[in-house]
């Protein structure tokens, strides 16, 4: 059975222009001017519509153990939302137990498979290494897992001292990985905790007074020299410093292979959202910033040193003690409050699969501050190509995945959790006004978001191999 999207505008990374796109089976086969309707086929009109390629978030964390409870949305709950924003492909972190890389493979398999609604690949974190991990990390190609993610911060937990780092980096250069870091100073950060909880502070803007700025673009650095050293490329994850994108632009001047993305939460809040009453609502790690460094990240997204948006999606009930409705069952998952007295122990992560396509269009192309190409290099094409899925994903060409948003950039909404379908009892965004928005979803072909309503389902999300990652 075929679908004819007929004279909608589409939007690709290089691209606007008014076409037909038809669609057989799962794939894209022809895209141009008066294309004839095969017989049997649905004929979609998306006259005054924009026509994209699906979103690829390539930072999601779902059904992710933290802090004795777990993030909120699974892998059906985080697709169906991020598929309601317009994400049809994400790529989730596998986190390193003790045992076989692939036994922790296969473990993030089985919370997946039988859940996913949109199309999903895996990262794999490295937070222990040995000779026995060194030698299984090559095996992970076989899985089509091509990128690892290290931590120079969270110590006695997820962090690797830099010896390791390197190790990892050499090891990435040599099998054709991509290393991904998220960058922040763990000595300062464990020595800055300690003070704060014995001098009694306890709130939440102590998680970000704990967690400078500086230390983060420190490790920045040593991440970018760790990796030079190596000769390695690298990628760094949910970049929120002025002075971090700055130590990348420099070093893209120079034409070495240093990658970043961000997420909206930096782009559009700060460490004053966590004197709120409700600040815990705000808390990940990075920590949000200044005002001055949402600006410096919008600028690294306009000047092309960042190359993606991510959203680190990570959610937690804000008040897990109180159920909300969720297809007609009642879900209570303790969240937030588990740090009510004590930032530490405040689950780190935010709601946002679904929320960045819809954000990002009225904030960023709606108020120029990137173009509407920009977009979806950034949201679909960009990420797509770092991360080996290109061009079966992030892209409109004949023979890519049929993986296709329609978008309605009249149609103004005033968003919020009641709009967003995360598995969560808040949004950040609450009673934003959008102007555009996700009309209809294609995922390899079959219509699975149209307006409000929902015909994806358990299961239907295929697990995509990611190729040797690409340097832009
Ligand atoms: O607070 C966050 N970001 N939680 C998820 C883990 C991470 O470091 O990305
Ligand atoms: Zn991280
Ligand atoms: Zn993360």
């Amino acid at each position: 059975m075929a679908v004819l999207i007929k004279s909608g505008t589409l939007i690709t990374a290089a691209e606007v222009f008014k076409a037909d796109i038809l669609i057989q089976g799962e794939r894209i086969t022809a895209i141009g001017k008066n294309i004839p309707a095969p017989t049997d086929s649905t004929i979609i009109d998306a006259k005054g519509k924009y026509v994209m390629p699906g979103g690829v978030d390539v930072h999601t964390h779902f059904d992710l153990p933290m802090f004795g409870t777990v993030s909120s949305d699974d892998h059906y709950t985080g697709h169906k939302a991020a598929a309601f924003g317009g994400t049809t492909t994400v790529i989730d972190f596998v986190p390193q137990d003790t045992g076989p890389l692939l036994k922790n493979v296969e473990l993030w398999h089985e919370k997946a498979d039988e859940k996913a609604a949109i199309d999903f690949s895996f990262h794999m974190n490295i937070t222990h290494l040995d000779s026995r991990v060194e030698k299984e990390i090559p095996d992970l190609i076989n899985e089509g897992i091509t990128s690892l993610k290290v931590f120079t911060a969270y110590n006695n937990r997820l962090r690797l001292l830099d010896g390791e780092i390197f190790k990892v980096l050499r090891i990435a250069r040599t099998h054709g990985f991509l290393v991904m870091v998220h960058a922040e100073n763990g000595d300062v950060i464990e020595i800055l905790v300690k003070e704060a909880l014995e001098g009694g502070h306890l709130s939440p803007e102590w998680h970000a007074l704990t967690r400078p700025a500086e230390s983060a673009i420190e490790a920045v650095f040593r991440a970018i020299m760790l990796a030079k050293q190596a000769d390695a490329p690298l990628y760094i994850v949910h970049m929120n410093t002025t002075g971090g994108v700055g130590e990348v632009r420099r070093t893209r001047q120079m034409n070495l292979p240093v990658m970043g993305e961000t997420c909206p939460q930096y782009l559009f809040f700060n460490k004053k959202h966590l004197l709120r009453k409700d600040g815990a609502k705000w808390i990940c790690s990075p920590p949000m910033r200044s005002p001055e460094d949402n600006e410096g990240i919008w600028q690294a997204l306009a000047d092309g040193t960042l190359q993606v948006i991510s959203t680190d999606h990570c959610p937690f009930f804000y008040d897990g003690t109180k159920p909300i409705e969720y297809e007609g069952e009642k879900i209570a998952i303790p969240g937030k409050e588990l740090g009510k007295g004590d930032f530490t122990k405040i689950p780190n992560g935010l709601p946002g699969v679904g929320d960045r396509l819809p954000i990002i269009w009225t904030y960023g192309v709606g108020k120029k501050r990137i173009t509407p190409n920009q977009f979806v290099q950034l949201n679909s094409t960009n990420p797509a190509k770092i991360f080996g899925l290109y061009p079966q994903k992030g892209t409109l060409v004949p023979g890519s995945d049929a993986d296709i948003l329609i978008w309605d950039p009249e149609k103004v909404i005033k968003y919020g959790v009641e709009i967003a379908q995360h598995c969560t009892d808040y949004n950040l965004f609450e009673g934003w006004k959008l102007k555009g928005f996700v009309e209809k979803v294609f995922l390899r072909g079959k219509l699975i978001v149209d307006g409000r309503k929902w015909f994806g389902r358990r299961g239907m999300g295929k697990f995509v191999f990611c190729a040797e990652p690409m340097v832009l």
